[in-house]
């Protein structure tokens, strides 16, 4: 039967690394709160004029390197991010000319936490129909131009950090030699503006305002105790979803790489579902919350580390803004 199946794994993540001391000096904060409240010790900011796009060139070129494919190889493109170089077009075409790939489709995602599990489905549906056979997945963020680098907005400038991942998916004839097994994607846009950038916008005329940049509301806004309420419930339902789906134990899962949002959200997931800690990948000290590249970031560390090989029973999972929650279960 024809699947589809992960070929190879890359990340990028920028050389400047912002500690919770550098973000003392910048705002009412602590390194005590963050740690306790979130896991984070540090976080990664871009370098001047490299964007997302620019981040996700580089995840995919390490990806197409471990798939052993040519720029020329792929065939469709997917990025998902809530932080776009551009308002439009997306980053898909940035990405593909920046590689050379002319000509091929770019589809871009906006699921923001969710973004690349919705994207790697999409991947896997479009090489199971035959549509394609070399599907390139990226996800990739830049938050930190769009911050509140001060006491007002440290609620969400204390969370969020910059990076991209990349896989390449491929055909494959069977679940020998490992494939995307399922998928469970869910959403409730009931609770759309408990996490979000509500400005600027074509909702508004004119859609920015420099009073708009004044009061905050391009940055992110956050009902933190809301997210996480419903972190730790949807977190577990729709893992849960996907191993039913496929019959699958959650004894049976080699390793758990959920969206790295909050260590605390990671742990009572952990407890609720009865899974040993070293099942479960954890990179949020170091990085942050890299929304949509956080699963891919984890995912190429974790095979660097060895802690992840061919054969492997692997689950990824997500929550975050719309709100919107997904996971995927594969054999890698
Ligand atoms: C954001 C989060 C860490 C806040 O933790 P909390 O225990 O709910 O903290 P509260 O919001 O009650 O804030 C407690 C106090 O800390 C203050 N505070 C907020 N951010 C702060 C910061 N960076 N440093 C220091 N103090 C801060 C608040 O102003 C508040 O002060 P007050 O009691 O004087 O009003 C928590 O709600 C959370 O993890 N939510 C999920 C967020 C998330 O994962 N988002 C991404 C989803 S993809």
């Amino acid at each position: 039967m024809r699947r589809a199946r992960i070929a190879g794994v890359g990340h990028y993540v920028p050389e400047r690394v912002v500690t919770n001391h550098d973000l003392e000096q910048l705002m009412d904060t602590s390194d005590e709160w963050i740690r306790e409240r979130t896991g984070i010790r540090e976080r990664r900011f871009t370098a001047p004029g490299v964007g997302s796009s620019g981040l996700g060139v580089k995840a995919a070129e390490a990806a197409l390197a471990a798939a052993g494919w040519q720029p020329a190889d792929v065939q469709f493109i997917i990025f998902a991010t809530l932080s776009p170089d551009l308002y439009f077009p997306g980053n898909g075409v940035l990405l593909q000319a920046a590689l050379g790939m002319e000509g091929i489709g770019a589809l871009d995602v906006r699921n923001q936490c969710t973004g690349f599990l919705y994207g790697l489905s999409v991947a896997d549906a479009f090489v199971r129909m035959g549509m394609c056979d070399r599907v390139l997945v990226v996800g990739g963020e830049v938050h930190s131009t769009g911050l509140r680098m001060n006491t007002e907005g440290r609620d969400t400038a204390v969370l969020f950090g910059d990076g991209a991942g990349a896989v390449c998916v491929e055909a494959t004839d069977g679940a020998g030699n490992g494939c995307l097994l399922a998928h469970r994607l869910h959403a409730d846009g009931r609770f759309a503006h408990e996490l979000t950038i509500p400005k600027p916008g074509a909702l508004n005329n004119p859609w920015l305002t420099k009073e708009m940049i004044d009061d905050g509301l391009t940055s992110p806004k956050m009902n933190g105790r809301e997210v996480f309420k419903n972190a730790v419930t949807r977190f577990p339902e729709v893992i849960e979803e996907v191993l039913a789906a496929e019959g699958v134990a959650v004894s049976e899962v080699d390793l758990f790489i959920p969206h790295q949002a909050n260590e605390r959200i990671t742990e009572a997931v952990r407890k609720r579902l009865r899974v040993a800690p070293e099942k479960v990948y954890s990179n949020i000290a170091r990085y942050g919350n890299t929304t949509a590249a956080s699963i891919p970031i984890a995912l190429s560390e974790a095979l660097a580390a060895g802690t992840v090989t061919r054969g492997s029973l692997i689950c990824l999972a997500a929550f975050g803004s719309g709100f919107t929650w997904a996971a995927s279960l594969l054999r890698y």
